[in-house]
């Protein structure tokens, strides 16, 4: 773990950027400026934070998730968007090819060290924007599986997140199916890199199969029984 522990990412951010390889743009647009949420953005994480991690985080997911260290591999976008706006359906959602809405009820409503839990955020949100989903044919689940896999390898988890054997679907998505990507990260090393490789252009449920010689149920199934449930 320790070559790519998240951490390691934050130094590395600065001196790729005084080299000039990252060219990508990180923009933090608060349209909620005037309420509760955005004012408690603007004083506790603000934009130039916010900013920085969108550039470690970025080069955290290309490097140590994804491990597409040749840019061909990588989706690329020549910006990010970051919009702090009122909304209630969720703490983020990442949407259109390249932007991330975060609610300012969420921020608002954040107790403890808001810095690391919007970190932990971002984390799962910068996923979405360079995942593959095979051109919007892999499921629902498993794109949160991996968005929360990247929290949990950062070791960016918050109270509450799925112990390893948690659940009873592989599918279920988020916390759930980060834990049971991890087993199988243990079963073929960079399961996940190689898995999100496969889905660059479809999805097929398959690929588990031909990544670790197993179907996805009989692992579902072993992961279970190894944590004796
Ligand atoms: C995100 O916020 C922007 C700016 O207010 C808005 O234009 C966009 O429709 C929102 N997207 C979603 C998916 O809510
Ligand atoms: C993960 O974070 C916790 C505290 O949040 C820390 O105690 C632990 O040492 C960290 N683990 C690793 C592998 O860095
Ligand atoms: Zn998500």
């Amino acid at each position: 773990m320790a070559p790519h522990s998240f951490f390691v990412y934050t130094f590395l951010t600065f001196s790729l950027s005084f080299h000039g390889i990252a060219a990508l743009e990180y923009r933090v647009i608060n349209v909620a400026a005037a309420t509760p949420g955005g004012i408690r953005f603007n004083n506790k994480i603000g934009n130039p934070f916010t900013k920085q991690i969108m550039g470690t985080i970025n080069n955290y997911i290309w490097s140590a998730i994804f491990q597409q260290n040749d840019p061909s591999d990588q989706k690329q976008v020549d910006s990010v968007n970051t919009y702090i706006v009122e909304f209630d359906e969720a703490a983020g959602i990442a949407w259109g090819n390249n932007n991330i809405n975060v609610s300012s009820s969420y921020i608002n409503g954040l107790v403890g060290d808001l810095k690391w839990q919007f970190t932990s955020l971002m984390l799962h949100e910068m996923t979405h924007v360079f995942q593959w989903n095979g051109e919007g044919t892999t499921p629902s689940g498993l794109i949160e599986g991996i968005a929360d896999y990247t929290v949990l390898r950062a070791n960016h988890t918050q109270w509450g997140f799925a112990n390893p054997g948690d659940g009873d679907r592989w599918d279920k998505g988020y916390a759930v199916t980060a834990r049971f990507l991890e087993y199988c990260d243990g079963i073929t090393p960079a399961f996940v890199a190689k898995l999100n490789k496969l889905m660059r252009v479809t999805y097929d449920v398959k690929y588990f199969e031909d990544l670790t010689g197993k179907p996805v149920d009989q692992l579902w199934q072993d992961y279970k029984a190894k944590y004796g449930h």
